[in-house]
């Protein structure tokens, strides 16, 4: 089958790849000049794991072209996947205009005699389906939410836990629409969900809203147990053996950050002020998130404050590991508190090197480091923001021996409390003894 896919950031991308590799014949349209042509080039334009080997493989078999021109490949074929970006505005409202643009140029093609199938893959508020499909009566809409994760979004999307299928008409040939493009995936008939256009947009924020909701109990469990002297990684351990609650995203930390997670709290949130419904439980996630950052960094600042260099170390800028994205990553609020509180801080990133660089271009109180153990020199303090597997089996010896004093504030609970303490560290972790 041939497939448009519309948006090459990270989720069009990976999505286009996994058509690709599947035996579709793919054509990823972007208005970026330079990405596409970097893309032409056999280039990735971010950092994900086997995303370089996949696109040239890919390219080499000429399952997959870069355009800038999304008329040049209308006449191609009807179906189109939108992967286009939905940032917040300044009220947090989800912004659907690049959405919009698209299938704007897509109708004027409307007089085909062709009935243009457009899969919205963009997380877009609920009832965005029925608002094009009014606007747009002469072509058909099918959400269809994604659920890949930056780190490993080629991995799921290969082999997706579910396909959501949101259709207002058509439902059965929608399905075997569907059913075509994931031949070649092998996946189970139960995989498939077919629902109505609203319900697929609501169950992709409840997916991501659920996730986050995870991740602000356990940092809140966290916080008392500082209190209580009970451990988190104990609880963790308890609770997740619950097959009803099961282990997954049960990791205290710094919060989450990210894209999708902060993006589309607020987007749901807007769009939820016309229900005149107060949604309690998902607005104290967004605070509670907010609130272990700043516990954190403000732990870190008070142990701190009377040191007389006032030298950091950070490892780990990117909001999660595998990645070099460092939109909505906690390790900038640290960073930014640090600065104004007078320290000085060098930073090391094993991906975001380059996306440190432009973000921080010449800031005299920050240093980019391409080497972790040089970036340590003479500081006070580590600070682990990212679990890189690569943090976690570092040269403890070597991490102390570099440093000015050994304290270590572990962010992401990636050593053992005992070990640090025997090993000479004044270790801080997050709901953890210390
Ligand atoms: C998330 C969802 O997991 C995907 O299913 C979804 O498709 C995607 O958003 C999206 O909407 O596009 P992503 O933001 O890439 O994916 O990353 P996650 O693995 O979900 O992590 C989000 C944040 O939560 C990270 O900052 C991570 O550090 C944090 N987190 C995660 C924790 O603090 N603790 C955990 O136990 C798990």
């Amino acid at each position: 089958m041939k497939i448009i896919v519309v948006g090459a950031g990270n989720v069009g991308l990976a999505t286009a790849l996994c058509f690709a590799k599947n035996g579709h014949l793919v054509y990823c349209v972007d208005n970026d000049h330079s990405k596409i042509k970097k893309l032409q080039q056999g280039q990735i334009t971010l950092y994900e794991p086997k995303l370089q080997e996949l696109l040239s493989e890919q390219i080499q078999n000429k399952n997959i072209f870069f355009t800038e021109s999304l008329d040049s490949v209308l006449k191609q074929t009807s179906v189109i996947f939108l992967t286009v970006g939905t940032p917040n505005l300044n009220t947090g409202q989800a912004d659907i205009r690049a959405i919009e643009s698209v299938v704007d140029q897509i109708s004027r093609y409307s007089d085909l005699p062709t009935l243009f199938q457009i899969i919205i893959r963009s997380t877009a508020p609920p009832e965005t389906n029925k608002y094009l499909s009014k606007k747009y009566p002469s072509l058909h809409f099918i959400t269809s939410p994604e659920f890949l994760r930056e780190g490993s979004a080629l991995s799921d999307g290969l082999n997706p836990d579910r396909i959501i299928i949101g259709t207002d008409s058509n439902p059965e040939a929608d399905l075997a629409l569907f059913k075509e493009i994931y031949k070649n995936f092998k996946l189970n008939p139960e995989k498939y969900f077919l629902m109505n256009s609203v319900s697929a947009e609501m169950t992709k924020y409840a997916a991501n809203i659920f996730l986050a909701a995870r991740v602000s109990l356990i940092n809140e469990f966290s916080r008392v147990c500082e209190k209580n002297g009970a451990d988190i990684h104990m609880i963790k351990n308890g609770l997740g053996a619950d097959k009803r609650i099961g282990s997954e995203f049960l990791n205290a930390g710094l919060g989450y950050g990210g894209s999708c997670f902060p993006k589309d709290i607020e987007a749901y949130l807007h769009y939820s002020l016309n229900l005149n419904e107060d949604l309690k439980i998902t607005k104290s996630v967004k605070e509670t998130n907010a609130l272990q950052i700043y516990k954190f960094t403000e732990k870190i600042i008070s142990c701190l404050k009377n040191n007389f260099y006032k030298k950091v170390c950070l490892w780990g800028a990117s909001f999660k590991p595998e990645t070099d994205d460092l939109r909505g990553s906690p390790s900038l609020k640290i960073i930014s508190a640090l600065i104004e509180n007078g320290f000085t801080v060098n930073i090391f990133d094993p991906e975001a090197h380059n996306s440190l660089k432009a973000l921080f271009n010449n800031r005299k109180e920050i240093f980019i480091y391409t080497d972790k153990y040089e970036a340590l020199a003479q500081t006070e303090a580590l600070i682990i923001a990212t679990e890189w597997s690569e943090f976690i089996s570092c040269d403890l010896s070597q991490v102390k021996h570099a440093m000015l004093q050994p304290n270590v504030f572990d962010g992401r609970n990636i050593f053992d409390p005992e070990n640090m303490k025997s090993l000479g560290f004044n270790y801080v972790g997050v709901g953890r003894p210390t």
